[in-house]
């Protein structure tokens, strides 16, 4: 299902018109679809089921992706856990009505605050990264009388061919316990008063379209599952981590969700234990748009430049992993004074790596809105306020229902946290 479809009056998400949305809210303006997002779950869900898997699978949708409210209360009303990595990230999901119980909690570096916020709340499952961590765990569960459930995330070195800024899964990451650790981290973690080891966690990449190195991990997961339930020590869950990629392209389709994850899910079968994944992007990156409008138009001797009111700030991933992300024009027709070029899409923050899409043949005017697509994922969650600027509006479709799911934000807003020095201000 493609999120934004042309219609005679121009691009439409669900049975809104995108005119429609900006007329409304305002450019730029993140735009979801609740029926793609609840998609996107289903198929997770049904390729878990087609193994008979779904019955003791723990779908936890990686929060950072996209950490909207809505977002998290829409898929804890589909019955999905979560994969957080940060206070603030639990503090989300339990403000978005997502049970405790079904939270994992990843990341190299969690503090003690972190560590009893969690602990007190009652998580699923730490997902350990270092000895130094599992001793510090240890700790603040002794100091809250308890015992801390916990995986180590293991680093099974196993390239994942994807972009190196997202390839967590090389000796070179900083990400995980190193494999021939394992082990013995295992058998000291079982003789901690205040731990209870309870499975094992592997995550070895973002936006990975071949399932070959997630499958290869998983076997090197299974084996020393295996070697551990031999030394006495049986797990009751494995954790598969996320990483499954989305198209970007239309020329460049992605793996359909059951056949991404039918080689891993075929070995799993064959298993007892539980299952535990951390989808984030293939959850919602096709799911969301960018909805933006141009500014102003440039033309240049070397390149034609299209200034739009979205930049670097509100969208990335351009600027950070030379990302691709296809832009449609929203309105149907371009007028007649409007000539197809190869227009450099770029925003109006100070920096010549300010782009969101180079050679982009489109014809336009000044004052049209384009759609940039898959930004559900990673977008406004790695938006900043660079330049000022307030973040956009997030508004989340149903059927022919609008709902704001995030206002945009005030200037005055922006400085609102700041103070100035005490003292004389200078006459005007
Ligand atoms: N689990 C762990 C431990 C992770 O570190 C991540 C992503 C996920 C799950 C979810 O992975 P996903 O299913 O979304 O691929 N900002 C980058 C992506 C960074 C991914 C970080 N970790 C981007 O825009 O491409």
């Amino acid at each position: 299902m493609s999120l934004a479809v042309m219609r005679p009056d121009g691009l439409h998400v669900e049975a809104v018109a995108l005119a429609d949305i900006a007329a409304r809210f305002g450019t730029p303006c993140y735009v979801y679809s609740r029926a793609a997002l609840t998609q996107a779950y289903t198929a997770y869900r049904d390729a878990l089921q087609a193994h008979d898997l779904a019955g003791r699978s723990l779908i936890c949708y990686a929060v950072k992706a996209n950490s909207n409210l809505a977002i998290l209360n829409l898929f804890a009303r589909l019955g999905a856990g979560f994969d957080i990595v940060s206070g603030g990230e639990l503090a989300r999901v339990l403000a978005a009505g997502g049970a405790a119980d079904k939270i994992v909690f990843s990341g190299v570096g969690k503090s003690r605050t972190e560590m009893r916020a969690a602990l007190e709340a009652g998580i699923h499952c730490f997902n350990v990264e270092s000895a130094s961590e599992l001793g510090q765990l240890n700790e603040v569960a002794g100091s809250l009388g308890c015992r801390a459930p916990v995986s180590l995330r293991v680093n099974p070195d196993v390239d994942a061919k994807t972009h190196p800024y997202i390839s967590t899964g090389l000796k070179t990451a900083k990400f995980g316990v190193a494999f021939g650790d394992a082990f013995d981290l295992y058998r000291r973690a079982a003789s901690l008063p205040h731990i209870a080891v309870k499975g094992i966690d592997c995550h070895i990449g973002s936006q990975l379209l071949d399932p070959a190195p997630a499958a290869e991990a998983a076997d090197k997961v299974l084996a020393l599952v295996d070697r551990l339930s031999a030394a006495g020590i049986a797990l009751e869950h494995i954790d598969l981590g996320g990483g499954m990629g989305i198209q970007y392209h239309a020329a460049e389709p992605a793996p359909a969700a059951s056949d991404y994850l039918a080689p891993m899910l075929a070995r799993l079968a064959k298993r007892r234990e539980n299952l535990v994944f951390e989808p984030g992007r293939s959850l919602v990156g096709n799911a969301g748009l960018l909805l933006t409008r141009v500014e102003v138009l440039k033309p240049g001797e070397e390149k034609h430049f299209a200034v739009v009111d979205a930049a670097m700030n509100d969208l990335m991933r351009p600027a950070l992993y030379d990302a691709w992300h296809d832009i449609l024009r929203v309105g149907a027709d371009a007028t007649a004074s409007a000539q197809t070029r190869s227009y450099e899409i770029v925003g109006p923050v100070c920096e010549s790596g300010d782009f969101l899409g180079h050679d982009r043949a489109l014809a336009l005017n000044e004052g049209d809105l384009l759609a940039i697509l898959s930004a559900g994922a990673y977008g406004m969650a790695m938006a900043s306020n660079y330049n000022s600027r307030p973040r956009a509006a997030e508004v989340m479709i149903d059927g022919n229902s609008m709902h704001l799911i995030r206002r945009r934000e005030a200037v005055a807003e922006l400085f609102a946290l700041e103070s100035m020095l005490p003292g004389e201000n200078p006459s005007p």
